[in-house]
């Protein structure tokens, strides 16, 4: 596996290479769900780069930048392990300098829900995986459905922005008892973990009740927000894949996406019906 830490690097290499690239940009501590998404880049492309950058333009004021885990030799690890070709470590400055151009995520779909409790978190998403989408000029980059807002947000960049890389969305991974996967589980107390299974459960009972032809998106709101209290909620919504709000779920294309905190940890959730 190559290391290469310095954006000019990357861009040179991926230049010369006459070959299909899956690209997995990530912020590291990697685990199954990442594994998922590299397994994936490598089943449909002949060359597979993985990027590890902790980009702090997407952390707001207070969140949990400085305690973010930080594993790169296990990440390293787990990388050789997925046969992934090449590794791109690159350094903050090598990414930004003191005056910086800026993606704006766009003033609805970027500001409800995740983009509501974390303002302009979007803006700092969307520049970073920019940049990397340009240094890399992957054939097709990999992104988790966990993170639906922001897959939903990255297709449209790359849409309105006229590039030509294929977004794949993957599905999330979850622990045997349900909890999805995410880098920040370890934050959670043994205590919190069992709390934290609220969160899927709320959306097993969604997908129960649709399966049962209950449609009615209030209706399976209430019910959701019953099973997760007494969590602190930051939003349960159902949306369609353009990320509107919806009144009633469509088969095909509905999202329905929880946030809430546990302890101090906040945690995302969703399924795709
Ligand atoms: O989902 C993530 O890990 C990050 O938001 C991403 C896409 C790597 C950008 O920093």
């Amino acid at each position: 596996m190559k290391i290469i830490t310095h954006a000019l690097e990357l861009k040179e290499f991926t230049k010369n290479i006459n070959k299909t690239v899956g690209f997995v940009p990530t912020m590291g501590a990697l685990h199954e769900g990442h594994i998922s998404l590299i397994k994936r880049a490598k089943k449909e492309n002949e060359i597979v780069i993985v990027s590890i950058f902790l980009n702090p333009t997407q952390f707001l004021k207070g969140e949990d930048l400085d305690k973010y885990p930080k594993k790169d030799e296990a990440d390293k690890k787990i990388c050789e392990l997925a046969n992934v070709d090449v590794l791109f470590f690159p350094h903050a400055k090598d990414m930004y300098s003191d005056d910086e151009a800026t993606v704006l995520a766009p003033k609805v779909r970027g500001y409800i829900l995740e983009g509501a409790t974390r303002p302009a978190h979007f803006n700092g998403v969307l520049t970073v995986v920019m940049k990397l989408l340009n240094i890399v000029s992957p054939t097709n980059a990999y992104f988790g459905k966990k993170d639906a807002q922001q897959l939903a947000l990255i297709s449209l960049i790359v849409k309105q922005f006229f590039m030509s890389v294929t977004i794949v969305a993957v599905d999330t991974m979850r622990e045997k008892d349900g909890l999805a996967m995410s880098s920040r589980n370890v934050y959670l107390s043994q205590e919190e973990r069992k709390e934290a299974l609220k969160i899927s459960a709320s959306l097993y009972l969604a997908g129960k009740m649709v399966s049962k032809n209950i449609l009615d998106a209030q209706e399976i709101i209430k019910n959701m927000r019953a099973t997760l209290a007494p969590l602190e909620i930051s939003y349960v919504e159902i949306v369609n894949r353009d990320f509107e709000k919806v009144w009633h779920v469509e088969i095909g294309n509905t999202i329905i996406l929880v946030e809430a905190k546990v302890g101090t940890t906040r945690l995302l959730d969703n399924i795709w019906l």
